[in-house]
């Protein structure tokens, strides 16, 4: 299992819906009307944003109707995504309860809670299941037990279900630059390199698909990222220096960005 108080206390903010919505509205946006778009910047947490969801989801070829587990989903913006453009039925799970509260609020706000549902749960501890795919994107840099994370996942979903993944991996030059968005310093920063995480995932039960590494594609986190940005919100000051480390890693080959396909033999 993994520590949920301290999970939390890392991610977690209060009132995440009204700042991100002051936030948005401060940027010009009608909150009245807002659409996934609009929200982007504010809840697609990840490197790459939005166009990188939309990237590992034609990789994956989602098709209209799939059942899909978002583990580690955050406030929910990938997921609204799949749902709205891919046509995705979504269930997004995640350890943070801050993150969950706002996720279902921005979902009800969009006339999406039909289509997307949030709910609090570890993914180290998945119920056996039978999604149809299992996606994660920059969820699982905190969880040293890679083995059991995959294992979970293999069991989530059913036989040749699909697993999505966009992950940061560790570089051919270790160790990376702190701090990272997910860690202060090493001891909760748990990242394999990309030849390792391909045994894990094939030892779980997985069949590579695709597996590309998107570094140059996918933009890290900005030194200028606006107000409204989910980066800005959560991290405030502590932007700048994670987003300097991140430049580092990134042209310095300490931190590789890969997506992946992969299916369930
Ligand atoms: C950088 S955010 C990414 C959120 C979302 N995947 C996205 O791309 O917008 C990392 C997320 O991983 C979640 N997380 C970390 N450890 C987790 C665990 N053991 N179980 C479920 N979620 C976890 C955090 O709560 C946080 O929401």
């Amino acid at each position: 299992m993994s520590d949920a108080r301290t999970t939390n206390a890392y991610w977690g903010r209060d009132g995440l819906e009204r700042r991100i919505l002051d936030a948005l509205s401060a940027a010009g946006k009608d909150i009245g009307a807002v659409t996934i778009d609009d929200l982007a910047p504010a809840d697609q947490f990840h490197s790459g944003g939005k166009g990188a969801t939309q990237r590992l989801a034609r990789l994956a070829r989602l098709e209209p109707g799939a059942r899909v587990l978002d583990v580690g989903g955050g406030l929910g913006g990938p997921a609204r995504t799949l749902a709205v453009e891919f046509g995705c039925r979504v269930t997004v799970c995640d350890l943070t309860e801050s993150y969950v509260r706002a996720g279902e609020a921005l979902t009800a706000r969009l006339g999406l809670a039909d289509r997307v549902t949030h709910r609090v749960g570890d993914a180290l501890a998945l119920e056996p299941a039978a999604w149809d795919v299992v996606w994660t994107q920059n969820s699982g840099m905190n969880i040293a037990d890679k083995e059991r994370l995959y294992a979970g996942f293999a069991r989530a979903l059913r036989p040749g279900g699909t697993l999505a993944i966009q992950e940061p991996m560790a570089g051919p030059v270790q160790p990376p630059v702190f701090p990272l968005m997910w860690a202060r310093d090493a001891s909760a920063s748990f990242l394999r390199t990309p030849d390792e995480m391909r045994a894990v995932v094939e030892a779980a039960g997985f069949r590579v698909e695709s597996w590309d590494d998107v570094s140059a594609e996918v933009a890290g986190p900005r030194v200028s990222a606006p107000a409204h940005s989910i980066q800005r919100i959560v991290m405030g000051d502590g932007l700048e220096a994670i987003a300097r480390s991140g430049e580092r890693n990134r042209e310095e080959k300490r931190i590789v960005m890969v997506q992946a396909v992969l299916k369930r033999r």
